[in-house]
């Protein structure tokens, strides 16, 4: 029987180690980490989202500046939103909630925004020093799987970690992260040939395909860490009529049995991804005020 890793638990100690941080750098140095949320739209979901970013963001000590513009807004209009959040002092950090309407580029969005405020690690020069290996803001959830992964065993070194899902967001920067690591990383995908088979030779199993209990018991090595990033809303009339309930990626009771540590849904990943948001916008605080770690 695995054991559980508790992502809300070590989400929880990540924002206590922040908020001393925090409280240092204010009191130090008088600066203290800002972060732009704008939202565009009123998709139900991405409201939560950004409730939650700037409660949390207030809670560790750092200033929360929200925008909230209607659906019509203009791509023009977004990016001198962008343009002014990156001249202005006070803002260390600037996320876009996507997704953003469909008459307004993505892409053009975020390559406009500065990479030194980028929190979400998007832009296209953070995805790039990544893969260098140089230093730079590193997308949020997949920085939470490792942290999760390395509670679970410290030294990742020589796993074979397999990463199933090649999204820009999750899957190909969990991999560049886990190549750091020092695994040996595979990324399976929608093609990939005897997937179950694959999936059977990971020591790190990595989930992120968005398809609700897809990864079955069986595909697990027996001793395997599973690191499950799915989040999704499936129909539970066990529940009463029109109830629904979280699952992952991965059908949790049977890989239960074979991994030695996995992650529950909810509860797992997704308490990291704003955790490390936060952690994200000190250091960028840190990186633009020229303030080295080390005098913190
Ligand atoms: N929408 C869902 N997750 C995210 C995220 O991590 N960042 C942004 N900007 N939008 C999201």
């Amino acid at each position: 029987m695995a054991s559980l890793i508790d992502g809300k638990a070590i989400a929880s100690d990540l924002r206590t180690q922040l908020s001393a941080d925090v409280a240092g750098l204010v009191k130090d140095h008088g600066v203290k980490p800002g972060l732009a949320v704008v939202l565009v739209g009123e998709d139900p979901a991405s409201e939560v989202y950004v409730r939650s970013k700037s409660k949390q963001t207030v809670e560790v000590g750092m200033e929360s500046f929200k925008h909230t513009l209607p659906t019509e807004t203009s791509e023009q209009e977004l990016l001198d939103l962008v343009a002014r959040l990156n001249n202005d002092d006070t803002v260390h950090g600037i996320l876009v909630q996507l997704p953003l309407p469909n008459h307004i580029n993505e892409g053009r969005v975020i390559e406009a925004i500065d990479p030194a405020k980028d929190v979400d690690g998007f832009h296209p020069v953070n995805i790039g020093r990544l893969v260098a290996g140089e230093e730079a803001l590193v997308p949020c959830t997949p920085q939470g799987c490792i942290i999760l992964a390395k509670s679970a065993q410290a030294d990742l070194t020589g796993c074979h970690a397999v990463i199933v899902g090649r999204s820009n967001i999750v899957g190909k920067p969990v991999a560049q992260l886990l190549l750091q690591e020092n695994c040996t990383v595979t990324i399976a995908h929608s093609r990939t040939r005897d997937l179950p088979g694959l999936c059977a030779t990971a020591d790190l199993l990595v989930a992120a395909v968005g398809q609700p209990e897809m990864i079955r018991g069986d595909w697990v090595k027996p001793g395997a860490i599973v690191i499950d990033v799915g989040i999704n809303r499936i129909p539970a009339p066990e529940k009463g009529e029109g109830k629904s309930r979280l699952v992952g990626d991965v059908k949790f009771d049977e890989a239960l049995e074979v991994a030695s540590a996995i992650t529950p849904v909810p509860g797992g990943v997704g308490p990291m991804t704003i955790a490390c948001l936060l952690k994200n916008t000190y250091q960028a605080a840190l990186r633009i005020q020229g303030i080295s770690e080390l005098d913190c």
